[in-house]
């Protein structure tokens, strides 16, 4: 989604600010824009394009651009469509103030009509080109220009999201940003500042930080630093250091990001289980969750809110925390959740899982569960974001980053570190230590599990080449299956924009059968099982119509073979981790399909990476 870089300090800042918007292209975008301050002869260069930044990057002649203040922005269109004149920066009547913003100004409109009536030019259709305006409205009322005091006041106007930072050319050296409901951070470096939506965007220049919390605001120049509220009264700041790998924007040789992410998979369970098993006593040992265990062992409820792929993770927890332990288990979608009148109270701990930590839908609804008195968890692989730091406690991933939109990776760990939450959770109840044991003992292996699927790859990429003449797929599972049939759905629909459902095998008689013939397959995940018996009678209702199937099945169950048309095999483990082995396979297919149909598979259309609009 949207993103901001800024840059004050000693060096010509395009460099920097163009390579901090490269830094942010994996987060999806259709438009880029850069605004620099020269102020030695107080000029200003505002440049902007449609399409990625390497487009931006051939207009600008950076010889031209000398200025050392800059500010830079790639845009995903919400209010008009992805054009030269909606892109940011924007900028008010007399083009010497220069904005960007993130998130949405909700009442944009009625702004909009009274800076009009008082003679505004309006040159975009968004919500940001008010911010532009009225703070120049607060400029043209002051003796000396305060480009903060314009700022504060612009934004006690409005409601709703805003990261934003602003330049003015007759202000030198000097960029206001603020936030409230969109991340920002400000990276620290030897005479010079810079600021962010996303820590990628500056890792390389500096790993030192101050996170900017909501309803904040920072002034910066080349020589210094203030941190304020939002009525510009001082905030002392601790400066952070931060524990966060510089993604490298090369694939190691891999066509995508995607596939990379595939096949680090194995590492990734590796790291997410790393320090955090006690096998003697079957149980877990999650360091982020101590200062909470008191509350863990005396819970009753477990909620677990996310959206898209880390809302199937916690469906596939929701299934294993019944298995393993004896809570009431809910899921539901962030978005949907926030506006329930579920019963969540303190004996109740809602967990957010989500990649990015930046989710609207998702920290929504966190807020509202701490109004309501539940303990808050995180699951959260960026570390030092708004989730990680608005939950009473949490754990990582550990991970890395994820460059991919599709989420794969991350998937994969979410279910790792919910089955060692389970355990943590299920042995402080009623879960038997040899239970504990053998899942312990089965966790250690699925890294080798999944390196066996790996090897698979180029028979998966063949199969898949069979399947690109069909619009329509089925995905099957039953219980723990179920989120990874719907898993497998989402991958394959995003990055190949096929469209593909994923249902309970149980519920396909009860509708969806009427969607089968010889044109749409299913994919049916019949691993071995309680329910495997049942799988198959959904396979043969599936064949009795006609319906093509490929099959994820238990290695060593040669009879399946003879009733499906396809077949991949995995590898056989405990059955609350059997999901994390069977989505391995799906996630290739996805991935071959839509490679193979040519499509941008890293940055699929009208995605982003991290959806912070509700
Ligand atoms: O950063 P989050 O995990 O909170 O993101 C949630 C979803 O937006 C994300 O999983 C999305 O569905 C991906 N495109 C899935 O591949």
């Amino acid at each position: 989604m949207c993103g901001i870089v800024c840059y004050a300090g000693r060096q010509n800042a395009a460099p920097i600010l163009l390579e901090g918007l490269k830094r942010l292209e994996y987060r999806g975008y259709d438009s880029a824009g850069i605004a620099i301050l020269d102020s030695d002869q107080k000029t200003a260069h505002v440049v902007k394009s449609v399409g990625k930044v390497a487009e931006l990057e051939k207009k600008l002649n950076l010889r031209e651009l000398p200025g050392t203040c800059g500010i830079a922005h790639t845009r995903w269109a919400t209010h008009g469509k992805p054009t030269e004149e909606n892109a940011h920066p924007h900028t008010d009547c007399t083009g010497d103030l220069m904005l960007i913003h993130n998130g949405i100004i909700e009442n944009f409109a009625e702004l909009k009509d009274e800076l009009i009536e008082k003679g505004h030019n309006f040159r975009s259709e968004t919500d940001t080109e008010v911010l532009a305006h009225l703070v120049e409205e607060y400029l043209k009322g002051m003796d000396e220009p305060d480009l903060p005091e314009a700022v504060r006041k612009a934004l006690g106007r409005v409601s709703g999201t805003f990261g934003i930072a602003v330049l003015h050319r007759n202000i030198p050296n000097k960029i206001v940003v603020a936030r409230r409901g969109s991340p920002l951070i400000i990276g620290v470096g030897q005479d010079e500042f810079l600021a962010a939506s996303d820590i990628n965007a500056f890792i390389r220049h500096t790993n030192k930080v101050i996170y900017l919390n909501d309803d904040e605001m920072a002034i910066l120049n080349s020589n210094n630093i203030t941190i304020t509220d939002l009525n510009l009264n001082k905030i002392d700041r601790e400066l952070e250091t931060v524990d966060w790998e510089v993604f490298e924007n090369e694939k190691k040789g891999y066509k995508h990001f995607m596939l990379k992410e595939i096949f680090e998979q194995p590492e990734t369970v590796e790291n997410a289980i790393r320090g955090r098993i006690i096998e003697s006593e079957g149980i877990s040992k999650l360091g982020g969750l101590d200062p909470v265990l008191n509350r863990l062992k005396n819970l009753q409820r477990m909620v677990f809110i996310s959206c898209g792929t880390s809302y199937y993770a916690g469906l596939y927890a929701k299934y294993l925390f019944e298995i393993l332990t004896d809570l009431d288990v809910n899921v539901d979608f962030a978005s949907e959740f926030r506006y329930r009148n579920l019963r969540i109270d303190e004996n109740t701990c809602v967990v957010a899982i989500s990649q990015s930590g930046e989710t609207a839908d998702t920290l929504a609804a966190l807020r509202e569960s701490r109004r309501k008195g539940a303990l808050t968890l995180g699951l959260v692989n960026v570390v030092g974001s708004t989730i990680s730091k608005e939950t009473d406690a949490g754990i990582y991933n550990h991970a890395g980053p994820e460059i991919g939109v599709a989420s794969t990776k991350i998937f994969v760990s979410q279910c790792t570190i919910l089955a060692l939450m389970a355990l943590l959770v299920g042995r402080s109840h009623h879960l038997s230590i040899n239970e504990g044991i053998r899942i312990i003992q089965e966790l250690k292996k699925i890294p080798d599990y999944i390196k066996e699927v790996l090897k698979q790859n180029e028979a998966i990429r063949e199969l898949a080449s069979q399947f690109l003449n069909y619009h329509d797929f089925l995905f099957l599972g039953r219980n723990l299956n179920y989120p990874i049939a719907m898993e497998g759905a989402l991958k394959l629909k995003e990055i190949s924009y096929v469209h593909a459902e994923g249902y309970p095998a149980g519920e396909m008689k009860h509708g969806p059968i009427s969607l089968i013939d010889s044109h749409f397959p299913t994919v049916a995940i019949a691993t071995q099982d309680y329910s495997y018996e049942k799988m198959i009678n959904n396979i043969q209702e599936i064949k009795a119509r006609s319906g093509r199937i490929l099959a994820i099945a238990t290695k060593g169950d040669n009879s399946l073979s003879t009733i499906v048309d396809d077949v991949i095999y995995v590898p056989r483990t405990v059955e609350v981790l059997q999901p994390i082995v069977n989505v391995i396979p799906l996630q290739l297919f996805a991935y071959h399909v839509a490679d193979l149909k040519g499509r941008d598979v890293d940055k699929p259309r009208n995605l982003a990476k991290s959806v912070t609009v509700e």
